[in-house]
């Protein structure tokens, strides 16, 4: 929600998709002087997808930003994993985000480029305790990432990963706002958890002209959690 609406504040026109169209979002950004359509849909379902693409391409000609941010992030212990949690967890958070990369990259190639910035985790770059369906997929969406920058550098699309450490959203208080989370504090040399507007700020970054040469980056806004 803070990235539409830090891209809003930066002029961008919106479409948002998520399992819960959000009132909210529509209102701020329309606020802004900018136009938003919010589209309620699954991500594990391809025909959702499309229909998203063809809705934005229709409301504005091309899309010059996907920021795939869609996901679900339920911890177990390997032991105790259930094919419930990999099954949904990989759907949303890997499938569903690479299809929706490669819907909207066919019209960024068709309309001469753009940038597509996937949302990763630290846990895709270290291992943590229940993490193994979550970090497994975030691995991927780093790798995703990579690939796509390899083959779609040449059409001017950059594709760029973020990695955040725990970040004070919904799913972050959901996971972390407990004992766990205090003594995970501890183990982040910056001592602290990330708020939604720093990570905002990271895809409103790659998107930019100032980010012109980032192609296949992992950009990593973790408090220095992943450095040892
Ligand atoms: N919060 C953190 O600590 C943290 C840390 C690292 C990475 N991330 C990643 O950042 C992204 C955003 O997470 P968040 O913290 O804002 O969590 P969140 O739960 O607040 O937001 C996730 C969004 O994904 C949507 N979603 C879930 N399943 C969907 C589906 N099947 N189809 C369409 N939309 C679906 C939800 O409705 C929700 O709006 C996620 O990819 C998450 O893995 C979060």
């Amino acid at each position: 929600m803070e990235i539409t609406k830090m891209f809003a504040r930066k002029g961008a026109d919106v479409v948002a998709f998520d399992l819960k169209a959000s009132k909210e979002v529509e209102d701020y950004v329309t606020a802004q002087g900018r136009k938003c359509q919010t589209i309620t849909g699954d991500i594990t379902l391809t025909d959702n997808i499309q229909k998203t693409v063809d809705a934005a391409i229709k409301a504005f000609g091309k899309i010059d930003v996907l920021v795939n941010c869609a996901g679900v992030g339920f911890l177990e212990i390997a032991t105790e994993s259930t094919e419930k949690v990999w099954d949904l967890t990989m759907a949303v958070n890997l499938t569903g985000s690479t299809r929706m990369a490669l819907a909207v990259g066919k019209t960024m190639i068709e309309k001469g480029g753009g940038s597509i910035i996937n949302m990763a985790s630290q846990a895709g770059i270290v291992a943590l305790e229940r993490h193994l369906a979550y970090g497994t997929a975030k691995a991927g969406i780093i790798q995703m990432t990579k690939q796509l920058a390899l083959e779609w550098g040449q059409y001017n699309i950059r594709t760029n990963a973020i990695s955040p450490t725990i970040i004070l959203t919904q799913m972050g208080e959901m996971n972390w706002n407990n004992e766990k989370g205090e003594a995970f504090k501890k183990t982040i040399p910056s001592r602290r958890f990330g708020y939604p507007e720093e990570v905002a700020a990271c895809a409103v970054y790659l998107a930019s002209d100032a980010a012109r040469l980032f192609n296949g980056a992992n950009l990593v806004i973790d408090g220095g959690y992943t450095i040892c």
